[in-house]
């Protein structure tokens, strides 16, 4: 199986899927980095690991689906099986979710459906929830909304800022995503409208 990785940011979710597929952890191949954003850090990273990257400029596309539809593009072309969103700042369209259906796999840093979106984080800490964590889901149309493969749950102790929390959240994220990803490219998730069943785990 291939699999591709779309970030904008620090890229500390792509690092750990890259470094899971070097050591056969993952039994994939990583075929691209690709981002949206030419100051990632990420690109760095793909660069140490040796990973091919590619920067699609949203400014050169008249709107969103013009931009998913060269993505789709460049995914198909590389027979991508697997795309991982991993700190991906856009919102993916329909163009994309029809391309790849049940085959885009996210990472949100929260207990889903409790705080979808932007800055879950600070959103846990100021609703006073005393556990939060990370949760990896497969993307549908909606922000946050799509069926639950793994979560995991980590406490929030009130000394918490948003800042420590993410810390605790983001040593999580970096576990549960390589292993839904391992288990995708095993073959042994199955999708039954909501409900998302791991074969053997
Ligand atoms: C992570 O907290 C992830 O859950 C969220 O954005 C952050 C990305 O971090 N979607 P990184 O770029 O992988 O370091």
């Amino acid at each position: 199986k291939r699999i591709a990785v779309l970030a904008s940011g620090r890229g500390s979710n792509f690092e750990a899927i890259a470094r899971a597929v070097k050591s056969g952890k993952i039994p994939a191949n990583l075929p691209v980095l690709i981002t949206d954003n030419r100051n990632a850090k990420a690109i760095e990273r793909a660069e140490k690991l040796g990973i091919n990257w590619i920067f699609v400029d949203p400014t050169s596309f008249p709107d969103r689906e013009t931009y998913d539809a060269k993505i789709v593009a460049i995914l198909k072309h590389l027979n991508v099986d697997l795309v991982c969103l991993a700190g991906y700042r856009k919102i993916v369209t329909s163009v994309f979710i029809k391309a790849f259906p049940m085959k885009i796999l996210n990472i949100h840093p929260a207990l889903l459906p409790s705080f979808p979106g932007l800055k879950a984080q600070e959103k846990a800490i100021r609703y006073g929830v005393k556990v939060s964590g990370a949760t990896v889901h497969f993307v549908d149309e909606g922000v946050d909304t799509g069926p639950i493969v793994i979560q995991a749950v980590v406490p929030v102790s009130p000394e918490d800022t948003p800042e420590t929390l993410s810390e605790k959240i983001l040593s999580f994220e970096h576990r549960i995503y390589p292993q839904a990803i391992k288990w995708f490219v095993e073959g042994r998730i199955k999708v039954n409208g909501r409900n998302v069943i791991v074969e053997n785990a």
